[in-house]
C-alpha cells in the first residue's frame, strides 16, 4: 500500500485468491483513511490519489512468474526460517541478477536467510511497523555480506516511501523488537503473577509512560502467534536469558487459536 501510494509499481503475492481479496479490501480501507486525512479539503485530488495508488497495485499467486520483472522483493511471510529459506531459494533462481531481496522478518537472522540464496551481497532487512501507513520507521539491516550499494538502495527506497530509516546490525530483534518484545513479555509475566490486571497494566503504560497502546493491546494488535514465534526463537538461541523466557499464558492463548485482533480474541475480545 505504502509503496504503491508513493508511485512504485507493486505486485502483492500471496497463497490464494481468497487471501489476496481480503488483503486488497484491507488496503482499500486503509487507503481511504489515509486519503481522507491527506486530502481533507481536496476530495477530487483524493479520488485521483486513490485511483493512481490502486492502479500501481496488482496481485498474483505466482511469485516465480512475478519475480522475473522485479527490482526489489520484500518478503513478509510466516515467521519460520525453513519456509522463508525455501521461498528465497526458489525466487533466487528466477529473479534478475540486479534484483535486491529483503526480508521483513521481526526476529530471524537476515544472514541465514541470505545464505539460502546466491545473492548475499544483494540481500538485506527491511523491517516495517504496524500499522505501516502510520508508523514512520523502517529498520534497514545490513549483514556483513550486504554490499554498500544494496544498503544505500534500501535506505533510498525507505525514504522514497516517506519513511525514516534507521540502521542496525543483524542482531536478534534489531532495535525496536529487542526492546519492545521483552517489555511486552514482562507485562504478561506481571499479569501471570497476579500483580496487576491486564486492564490496569495497559492504562498504566498509556497514562504513565505515554505509550499509544498498552502492552496487552499491542500484543493483540501485533498477533499473539507472531509474538510467540519471536520469543520462542530467541529462547532457543539463549535458553538462560530470563527476558526471553516463554509464557505459559501466551502459549495457551495461541494453542486455543486466540491470536489477537485478527481472530476476534486474544488477551481481549473484539
Ligand atoms: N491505515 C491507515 N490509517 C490508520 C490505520 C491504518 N491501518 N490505523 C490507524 N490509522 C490512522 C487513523 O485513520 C487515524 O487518523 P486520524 O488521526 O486522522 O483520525 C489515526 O491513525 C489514529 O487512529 P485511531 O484514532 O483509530 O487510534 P489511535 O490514535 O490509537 O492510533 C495507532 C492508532 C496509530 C495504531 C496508535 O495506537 C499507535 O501508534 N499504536 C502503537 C503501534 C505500535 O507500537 N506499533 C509497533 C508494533 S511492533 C511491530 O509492528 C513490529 C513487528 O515486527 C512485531
Amino acid at each position: 500500500q505504502v509503496a504503491a501510494a508513493s508511485g512504485h509499481t507493486v505486485v502483492l503475492v500471496d497463497q490464494s485468491d481468497e487471501i489476496l481479496k481480503k488483503s486488497s479490501k484491507g488496503i482499500e480501507e486503509s487507503l481511504k483513511r489515509v486519503t481522507k486525512k491527506k486530502f481533507a479539503d481536496k476530495p477530487e485530488a483524493g479520488a485521483e490519489f486513490m485511483e493512481k495508488t490502486l492502479k500501481n497495485l496488482t496481485t498474483s499467486t505466482d511469485a516465480v512468474a512475478v519475480v522475473h520483472s522485479t527490482d526489489l522483493v520484500i518478503e513478509a511471510i510466516v515467521e519460520n526460517q525453513e519456509i522463508k529459506n525455501e521461498l528465497f531459494k526458489r525466487l533466487d533462481k528466477f529473479a534478475p541478477e540486479h534484483t535486491i531481496f529483503a526480508s521483513n522478518t521481526s526476529s530471524l537472522q537476515i544472514t541465514q536467510l541470505a545464505n539460502s540464496t546466491t545473492r548475499q551481497d544483494r540481500f538485506g532487512g527491511l523491517h516495517f511497523f504496524n500499522p505501516v501507513p502510520m508508523m514512520k520507521l523502517v529498520e534497514v539491516i545490513k549483514t556483513p555480506m550486504t554490499s554498500q550499494k544494496t544498503f544505500e538502495s534500501l535506505v533510498d527506497f525507505s525514504k522514497a516511501l516517506g519513511k525514516s530509516p534507521v540502521s542496525c546490525k543483524d542482531t536478534p530483534g534489531f532495535i525496536v523488537n529487542r526492546l519492545l518484545v521483552p517489555y511486552m513479555m514482562e507485562a504478561v509475566r506481571l499479569f501471570e503473577r497476579g500483580d496487576a490486571s491486564k486492564e490496569d497494566i495497559d492504562v498504566a503504560m498509556k497514562l504513565g509512560a505515554g505509550y499509544p497502546m498498552g502492552p496487552f493491546e499491542l500484543l493483540d494488535y501485533v498477533g499473539l502467534d507472531t509474538s510467540k514465534y519471536i520469543i520462542d526463537g530467541w529462547h532457543s538461541l539463549e535458553p538462560n536469558n530470563p527476558l526471553f523466557a516463554p509464557s505459559p499464558l501466551l502459549d495457551k492463548l495461541v494453542e486455543e487459536k486466540k491470536l489477537g485482533k485478527k481472530t476476534g480474541e486474544g488477551f481481549y475480545k473484539y
